[in-house]
């Protein structure tokens, strides 16, 4: 699958134009895409990066890395998913990167994701949908989760968000209304994010291959 997200990342420079402040996921696939950035950086004027992962790895390329509070909205985000609707509807947060993924989704006009063919499903839920919680909620929200969906939360145990909070994945959900569970699981109280991206889903999907599949 390396090679499918290799080249969804290289089709997802076509989308980089000049003098523009880009947005930068974190993953695998993102991996690719930041190499390729590295190429072309000498026509962007910065990037703004999702986690500490990415911005090691931009930094390293010797690529600009700003605040988003200095920068304003963005014209374009790139990001990989770990599922992704007919929709464009995503589950994010496989990297436990899902808070400032989704604040730099939200910032931008145009969120180009990035997948290899495996991530395509008919229905979201295959893949445990991450939710970002504050440390001392863990069990109470666990807890609700069950009630609410009766999906099985786990703590993602060890891990610590760049954001110094944990992670609930849960288990065995069919979510055939992603923008209703995104909105009441963000509700709940000790929630910082949720990796459902349905309120605002991908505007462009560009599924690696040869040729690669966008839509
Ligand atoms: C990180 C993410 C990633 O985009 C997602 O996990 C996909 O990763 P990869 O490109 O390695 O398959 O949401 O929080």
């Amino acid at each position: 699958m390396s090679e499918a997200k290799r080249l969804a990342a290289e089709k997802a420079l076509e989308y980089v134009e000049d003098g523009m402040i880009v947005g930068v996921g974190t993953g695998s696939t993102v991996a690719y895409f930041i190499d390729g950035l590295a190429r072309i950086k000498h026509r962007i004027k910065g990037t703004v990066s999702s986690s500490e992962q990415s911005t090691a790895q931009l930094k390293s390329h010797g690529i600009e890395v700003m605040e988003l509070n200095h920068t304003g909205n963005l014209s374009l985000y790139v990001d990989g998913a770990d599922e992704c609707d007919g929709n464009k509807c995503l589950i994010k947060g496989g990297g436990a990167a899902l808070t400032r993924e989704k604040i730099i989704a939200e910032a931008s006009e145009r969120f180009v994701c990035i997948i290899d063919p495996s991530k395509q499903v008919p229905v979201l839920g295959r893949f445990p949908l991450p939710v970002e919680v504050i440390p001392m909620a863990r069990s109470l929200i666990a807890r609700r989760i069950l009630d609410m969906t009766g999906g099985q939360p786990a703590w993602r145990e060890g891990v610590v968000t760049d954001n110094g909070n944990v992670i609930l994945d849960i288990h065995h959900l069919q979510i055939t209304d992603p923008v209703k569970l995104e909105r009441e699981l963000n509700q709940l109280p000790g929630v910082v994010s949720v990796g459902l991206f349905a309120r605002r889903p991908a505007d462009v999907v560009i599924v690696g291959g040869e040729p690669p599949r966008v839509f």
